[in-house]
């Protein structure tokens, strides 16, 4: 398998520049997961990997051969689209083979190949039917099983499913978790849905606005962002944000805004010291308030109005006010909560993220 790597890469449509140049690189062997929002590029990224669309500038490499004026046919790539458009007039077995047939593989190992994808997707019973006898399940690892019966070195899934119900979506997750560690190929996954990079990705790269915002694993982006976005985009519920002031009080360092004021931790402290900025945007996620006074509870305390309790089973997420802004809370089922009362958490000072309130980097 080879590594691929684009260098300096920019696409434009006409005058429109949708991805400035930028450098990527994908292991071989490994499962990467080019996450954001829609419109950020993602679909463009794969479609230039795979030959569908050009380069503007820059050049793509696998190891050291550069390939971007390759056919897409000569990059030794299968890809998986959004709209996974299966051939409604062959049946099943047909649709998988099309591109061996094409290749003029013989029937004997075509037969082979499509049995044994067929098993590991578990459609070996669906293989005479059209695809308008199926589910939408079904017919998405349709789409995905011709992919696979073609041996590439790469493959390439652009947000494979996202035509599914929600619960299909964890299903099929968890099975191309599965099918991943069985398969030592390169494999390049778009989606939108944090979730899905979180669960799949050895590594996840996040794009926004064209740009590369951060890559590594899903510890690494829900432990140490980079910046404001990667921190609101990974992690859910979703991570406040307030509007703070840095002030030294007893030799601590305290983030003061409308409704609260809570000491920082020391070796954060020290780092922002070297920032001159006093002015800053801090973040904390729903799961870090714990009700104070309760087992474990530290750090300084926050009083929060309880506006709307939402129950999820064994969590409820809190809709609460701090001085003129909303925050969300997290808290397990079993504590009481005073829903339209004030009620006083405690958050930890390792717990709170410092953002530049200009450049939006974490500090
Ligand atoms: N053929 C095209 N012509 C002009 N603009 C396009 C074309 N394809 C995509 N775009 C624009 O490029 C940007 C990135 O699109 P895309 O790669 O499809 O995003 P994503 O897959 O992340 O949702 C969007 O702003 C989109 O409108
Ligand atoms: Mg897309």
């Amino acid at each position: 398998m080879p590594r691929i790597r684009f260098e300096s890469v920019e696409k434009c449509y006409g005058s429109v520049q949708v991805l400035p140049p930028f450098d990527l690189t994908f292991e071989d062997g490994e499962f990467t997961v080019l996450v954001g929002p829609s419109g950020c590029g993602k679909s463009t990224t794969l479609r230039m990997l795979a030959g569908l669309e050009d380069l503007t500038s820059g050049e793509i490499w696998f190891d050291d051969t550069p390939i971007s004026h390759l056919e897409p046919k000569d990059r030794d790539i299968a890809m998986v689209f959004q709209d996974y458009a299966l051939y409604p007039h062959m049946n099943i077995a047909r649709n998988m083979s099309f591109a061996l047939r094409l290749q003029k593989v013989p029937k004997k190992v075509i037969d082979e190949k499509v049995a044994r994808v067929a098993e590991m997707l578990g459609i070996q019973d669906l293989l005479a039917r059209k695809p308008g006898e199926l589910s939408g399940g079904q017919r998405q690892r349709v789409a995905m099983g011709r992919a696979l019966v073609r041996d590439a070195a790469t493959f390439l899934f652009d947000e494979p499913l996202s035509n599914l119900d929600a619960k299909l979506r964890g299903k099929m997750r968890t099975e191309l978790a599965e099918m991943r560690n069985s398969l030592d190929k390169n494999m390049v996954y778009v989606t939108h849905d944090q979730v899905e990079a979180m669960t799949l990705g050895d590594r996840i790269v996040v794009m926004a606005n064209g740009l590369v915002q951060q890559e590594g694993s899903a510890e690494d982006l829900f432990k140490t962002p980079a910046n404001r976005f990667v921190a609101g985009f990974i992690g859910s519920p979703t991570m406040n944000f307030l509007d703070a002031d840095l002030v030294e009080a007893d030799g601590r360092l305290f983030a003061r805004g409308d409704g609260f004021d809570l000491a920082l931790a020391d070796d954060l402290a020290r780092r922002l010291d070297k920032a001159a900025r006093r002015r800053v945007i801090i973040g904390i996620r729903p799961s870090c308030f714990r009700p104070a006074g309760a087992e474990g509870a530290a750090g300084s305390t926050i009083d929060l109005g309880v506006k709307v309790s939402e129950y999820l089973g064994a969590q409820s997420i809190l809709v609460t006010t701090c001085g003129a802004r909303d925050l969300l809370v997290e808290l397990e089922s079993s504590s009481r909560v005073d829903r339209g009362k004030v009620m006083t958490f405690a958050v930890a000072p390792q717990d709170i993220m410092v953002f530049d309130n200009e450049t939006e980097v974490r500090l």
